[in-house]
């Protein structure tokens, strides 16, 4: 699975959004190191805050799957750039994905953000870092 076929289901995956409040339709496509891929859609609530982002609903449904190595991972929004995913989604990649998995950010007019883990969010807090010294 190329860049571009993996952002292709991250657009496609968009019209499964639910998404009544903001009318904002986000979608994710995971790739496996074994070569599947996990897709996911932002979920809305009428209780907002416990909306999910579609890059944690890919990465959910991946791991409760028994799958935890990931190649990379293709968010697309329709937006004017290509979208940044929230804190909350970076902090949840950086428990899973390597420094150097892939994440390949883009909007619908083809604009491409290809960034590393550790440049999407450097100094995360790690599992070590709960290691009292
Ligand atoms: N959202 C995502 O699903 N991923 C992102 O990277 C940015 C934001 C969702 C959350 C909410 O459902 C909507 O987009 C507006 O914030």
């Amino acid at each position: 699975m190329n860049k571009n076929d993996l952002i292709k289901k991250a657009i496609k995956i968009m019209e499964r959004a639910y998404v009544p409040y903001s009318k904002f339709p986000v979608g994710a496509a995971l790739l496996t190191k074994s070569g599947k891929v996990y897709t996911g859609c932002n979920i809305e609530n009428a209780a907002y805050p416990v909306s999910c982002c579609a890059e944690r609903v890919a990465i959910f449904k991946a791991i409760s799957d028994g799958e935890h190595h990931f190649t990379s991972l293709a968010v697309a929004a329709d937006t004017k750039r290509p979208v940044p995913p929230c804190g909350s989604c970076r902090q949840v990649m950086s428990e899973f994905f390597d420094a150097s998995t892939e994440i390949h950010l883009t909007n619908l007019n083809n604009d491409i953000n290809s960034i590393s883990m550790e440049a999407l969010l450097p100094f995360s807090f790690q599992q070590e870092d709960l290691n009292k010294q």
